[in-house]
């Protein structure tokens, strides 16, 4: 499958997962339309596709890694919906829009994060299909809380935060723990995700991980490098919101040159492990077109 069919299979299923939320004789139709108002905007959909994708590299059926897929977008617009909160970066656009809690208020944008984060996991337990061992969606689960929590994004927004109310400009070290929590561990969690699912042996995994880690610090800079280099409308966000909220970025850190070269490094290290472990022309597509932008 190529991305854009990947990414309406996904589209297709979430709004067919919030449609049948709907059919609960008892639901709260504000946090509804809270929760699937950030979720249904849109947006890239690299976690979800790059979840399938891994499943198909070793040989699983996608409608394995279907669900995992979803639940990993719901994660995803959990972490925009808090990350927008005027408590955190407080941005008011959002995929073109206004922010979650411009439209439903600051409480029903924390409740509808919090729903969103349990009902991604409910999902991947109830809806992964049953000829999927249960110990292998028991891993996957973990993968989700994992990088869902403590040991994933929570720990990188909170080094994040604490990083801009400093005075002290931090490492080159510490802005890579940061980019490791808040983004690169949701998207290893998606890859390894659907790599489990798709039967990948303990190897293969390993290369996952290294894959993904690469892959979300390159993502984080070309997002911190875009930040500065394209408009609000390109972005469907606050274009130099960086800057101005005194965020640690590596533009910040090294200079737009500076942050288009460690940009230039990790994807050179990126295409080196598909080169070795597994070929797919989706991140390699990826890969360009982010370059393409950035030059
Ligand atoms: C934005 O992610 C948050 C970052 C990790 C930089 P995306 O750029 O993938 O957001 P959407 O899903 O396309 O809106
Ligand atoms: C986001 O980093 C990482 C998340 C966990 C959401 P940013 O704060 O740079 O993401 P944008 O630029 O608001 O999308
Ligand atoms: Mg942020
Ligand atoms: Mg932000
Ligand atoms: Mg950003």
């Amino acid at each position: 499958m190529i991305f854009d069919e990947y990414k309406k299979l996904v589209n297709h299923t979430l709004e067919e997962y919030f449609e049948d939320f709907k059919k609960n004789a008892q639901y709260e139709k504000t946090l509804f339309e809270s929760m699937s108002y950030t979720t249904l905007l849109g947006g890239k959909r690299l976690r979800g596709v790059f979840c399938l994708e891994m499943c198909r590299i070793f040989s699983g059926f996608y409608e394995c890694a279907l669900p995992s897929a979803c639940a990993y977008e719901m994660l995803h617009a959990q972490s925009l919906i808090h990350d927008d909160l005027p408590c955190m970066d407080n941005d008011d656009l959002r995929r073109g829009k206004p922010s979650n809690h411009k439209v439903f208020g600051e409480a029903m944008a924390v409740l509808s994060g919090d729903a969103l984060i349990s009902l991604g996991a409910q999902i991947i337990i109830e809806k992964t299909p049953r000829e999927i061992k249960r110990e292998t969606v028991l891993n996957v689960v973990n993968c989700y809380l994992k990088a869902a929590g403590a040991f994933g994004i929570v720990a990188g927004q909170c080094a994040d935060i604490e990083a801009e109310k400093s005075e002290k400009a931090i490492s080159a070290q510490h802005l890579k723990y940061i980019h490791t929590y808040k983004t690169s561990a949701l998207f290893e969690a998606a890859m390894l995700s659907g790599a489990y699912l798709g039967g990948a042996n303990a190897d293969k995994l390993n290369a996952v991980r290294d894959f993904a880690l690469n892959f979300g610090l390159l993502f984080q800079i070309y997002d911190d490098i875009l930040d500065v280099i394209s408009t609000t409308k390109e972005l469907g966000k606050t274009a130099g919101k960086d800057a101005k909220e005194n965020k640690a970025t590596y533009v910040t850190l090294f200079s737009l040159e500076g942050a288009k070269e460690k940009f230039n490094e990790l994807n050179l290290k990126c295409h080196d492990i598909l080169n070795k472990e597994f070929s797919s022309e989706i991140f390699t597509e990826i890969l360009d077109k982010m370059c393409e932008r950035v030059k």
